[in-house]
């Protein structure tokens, strides 16, 4: 199995202060996940490739677009602005190849990811093209809501079929669900309410990370 990644979720930390706020977590972060919303896809709208240009930090940016039908140009921008990854949604485009191979094309890591209910065949295809494979456990357009219990099934199948291969679960992550997911296969874990909640958000990490070094 892949090495474990903890990426906590900036949706829920305070953008005002954002430099600051990574800051805090940066020491146990391996990845800083970036939600990118675009009020079609998923009704909220959230910070744009300018607002991740403004980020300072050594963590790697995980970018995640909840984007209908992105374009080169949109995804270039993106990239412009530092993206380690780019997650586009198997639902939000109409032949995710073309932005599979875009992604590709300026060499960084490619993932897609699938709603709760989009069953795995559906990105089956992709899965000897991306680095990373995101699982969400929630619907995608809001933190703190609950982790959704049947999509474990899909984290073990991908796993089986996919020993090295990163996967990522995002939605209603804390120490108690990220176990239940790294028991089927997950090693990348977003976490937002559960880190950026917290007041102390290294021992929110900690606790994570404890639970998920436990032997089961
Ligand atoms: C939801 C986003 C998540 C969100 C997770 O659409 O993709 O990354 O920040 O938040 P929590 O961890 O609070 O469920
Ligand atoms: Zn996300």
């Amino acid at each position: 199995m892949p090495k474990i990644k903890i990426a906590p979720s900036i949706l829920s930390a305070d953008l005002k202060k954002i430099n600051q706020e990574i800051k805090e977590v940066e020491k146990y972060a391996d990845l800083i996940h970036v939600d990118i919303m675009d009020g079609i896809f998923v009704p909220p709208a959230t910070v744009d490739a300018k607002f991740v240009k403004t980020i300072k930090t050594k963590v790697p940016l995980d970018v995640h677009l909840m984007v209908h039908e992105p374009s080169n140009s949109y995804i270039k921008g993106f990239i412009d602005a530092g993206a380690y990854s780019i997650t586009i949604h198997e639902e939000a485009c109409l032949n995710p190849l073309k932005q599979i191979d875009f992604i590709k094309k300026n060499k960084i890591r490619t993932a897609i990811s699938i709603k709760p209910k989009t069953p795995l065949e559906r990105i089956k295809k992709y899965l000897d093209m991306v680095d990373m494979i995101l699982v969400m456990t929630v619907e995608p357009g809001w933190a703190g809501q609950k982790f959704i219990t049947s999509t474990i099934p899909k984290i073990m199948e991908l796993r089986k079929l996919k020993p090295k291969l990163d996967i990522e679960v995002d939605g209603g992550i804390n120490p108690y669900t990220a176990r239940i997911a790294y028991d089927e296969g997950a090693n990348v874990f977003v976490a937002g309410t559960s880190i950026f909640g917290k007041k102390d958000r290294i021992a929110a990490i900690k606790e994570i990370l404890n639970i998920l070094n436990q032997s089961s």
